[in-house]
């Protein structure tokens, strides 16, 4: 791209050197620069680009964005001073990219939980209907079901831009995004041009970051106060409106807000459920009529979420809400997310991502209407994270009848410190503690009885686990699967 037509709508402190005519890639990584791309210094949390400058340059970069003036050769290179090199990022990287969320419909989804879900959902409601969708979140990229992994729910601002654009190319016109409040104080997000936000539930976690939850609900606002004020676009905030932070959240957008809950009137409402082991009925009362949704999905939880992602899809306006509920009885249980282990045995086994202390309670509680003996629970938390939540996940996670705590992802603190912190949260005594994780399921399963139902919570579809900074592998329902073999002399 023509570097003048490029830094044309940044705001320039200092400029020095002679700017090449051409740029043909950006980075913030100096690792991945090369000839002839424009390297912005970016300050993280742990690393600061400013000192990596030198080695972008080494490997071909000819213009350097940062924050302050560098020593380098200029009469090879151009130094461009700006006030926050974050911001220009998001400039340029929009501007080299085409702008590509202008010409898409992109959807985000914000919230503590179901966001993986809610976006999954959108996913195969928009694909059942003959919709081309690319999708970014906790489990990476996802291109017409091809994934590609990545490190964050929410990449940073020049990955993203890259990814709407590569999407956008491949003639997918739907994006759907998950947004972490991460992701959103960050500025991850600038430049992107949302037409539906949509806003799960808000419920303790990352305090460590954030510090108080009113601090994290003001994080999370910003989703719907990026929608913008242009109207004469038609945008629209999806909100769950049992939530206290629903009307902070309307009042954060112009935009047309559509509702759905379970308990307060909405747009889209859910009721006389029936929740059953292996799946959800319910009647939605919706704009359109009332329609009868069977789902395999199971639990209150997950009720909401499919609220949300049929709310979410009808408010872009080309599908009715009869196709999208006739819809959710093909979409499959999303992996890793109470989704139940497919084997004969006298037992249930659910695999669970919970990992926050409202999903705990929420998963525990989606299995009592079709509990018949005991509740077990395997409860596990990561090391070098969010100490304050632990004692409160071990609270919620009471509510089993018995329970067994372990670790996920200890990193480098000693795991028998997380069990000692979350137990001082248990209500009873009918737990034990198990800093090995795989020895922790398979004790699940081998003091298990006919009748139990066994959750196996926080890693989900996770295939490893965290040691130090080493990823080992490792898979809940794998080690599920084999010791109900053995338990109980059955092949696959
Ligand atoms: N709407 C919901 N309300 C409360 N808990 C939920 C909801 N949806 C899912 N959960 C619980 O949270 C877990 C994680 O769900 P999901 O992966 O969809 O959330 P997420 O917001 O993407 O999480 P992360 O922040 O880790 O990406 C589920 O396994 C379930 O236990
Ligand atoms: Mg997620």
């Amino acid at each position: 791209m023509n570097t003048y037509e490029l830094i044309a709508s940044l705001k320039i402190k200092e400029i020095y050197g002679k700017l090449p005519e051409k740029i043909e890639s950006i980075h913030h990584d100096s690792r991945q620069s090369e000839p002839n791309s424009l390297f912005a210094c970016l300050r993280g949390f742990t690393v600061d680009g400013h000192d990596y400058y030198l080695e972008a340059i080494k490997n071909g970069a000819s213009i350097i964005v940062a924050e302050e003036k560098l020593e380098m050769d200029l009469n090879e290179n151009a130094l461009i001073v700006v006030k926050d090199s974050q911001k220009a990022l998001a400039i340029l990287s929009s501007k080299f990219y085409g702008y590509p969320s202008q010409h898409m419909t992109v959807f985000g989804v914000t919230g503590t939980n179901g966001k993986t879900t809610v976006t999954t959902l959108i996913k195969n409601l928009l694909q059942k209907n003959n919709c081309e969708v690319a999708l970014s979140g906790t489990n990476g990229f996802d291109f017409d079901n091809e994934i590609s992994p990545s490190n964050n729910t929410t990449c940073d601002v020049l990955t993203n831009q890259k990814m709407l654009h590569k999407a956008y190319k491949q003639g997918i016109e739907n994006m759907i995004m998950e947004v972490s409040s991460h992701g959103l104080i960050q500025g991850r997000l600038w430049g992107i041009d949302f037409d539906i936000v949509t806003f799960t539930n808000l419920t303790q976690d990352h305090l460590d970051f954030h510090n108080t939850m009113d601090q994290y609900g003001n994080t999370k606002s910003l989703l719907f106060s990026q929608l913008g004020n242009d109207l004469s676009q038609q945008k629209v905030a999806v909100l769950n409106k049992d939530e206290s932070w629903y009307e902070a959240y309307n009042s954060m957008t112009p935009f047309e807000v559509i509702s759905y809950a379970l308990y307060s009137e909405a747009d889209f409402k859910a009721v006389d459920i029936t929740y059953y082991e292996d799946e959800t009925h319910f009647t939605l009362l919706s704009p359109e009529g009332k329609y009868f949704i069977q789902t395999k999905l199971l639990g209150e939880f997950n009720v909401y979420n499919i609220l949300a992602a049929i709310a979410s899809v009808y408010a872009n306006g080309d599908h009715s809400v009869a196709d999208l509920a006739r819809t959710v009885k093909d979409i499959e249980q999303v992996n890793g997310r109470m989704q139940k282990l497919e084997v004969e045995v006298p037992i249930s086994v659910y695999i669970d991502y919970a990992h926050t202390p409202d999903a705990i309670e929420k998963s525990i509680s989606s299995v009592f209407p079709f509990k018949q003996n005991r509740v077990i629970f395997v409860a596990g938390t990561g090391g070098d994270r969010d100490a304050l939540k632990r004692p409160i996940m071990a609270e919620k996670a009471s509510a089993a009848d018995y329970v067994i705590l372990t670790v996920n992802d200890p990193r480098f603190e000693d795991p028998s410190s997380i069990l000692y912190d979350m137990e001082k949260g248990m209500r009873h005594d009918n737990y034990e503690m198990i800093p090995d994780r795989k020895e922790a399921i398979m004790q699940a399963i081998d003091i298990s009885e006919p009748g139990d139902i066994i959750i196996i919570a926080g890693k989900g579809q996770e295939d490893y686990q965290i040691i130090e900074d080493k990823k080992y592998p490792h898979n809940d329902m794998e080690i599920a699967l084999e010791k109900c073999m053995a338990k109980f002399h059955f092949k696959v």
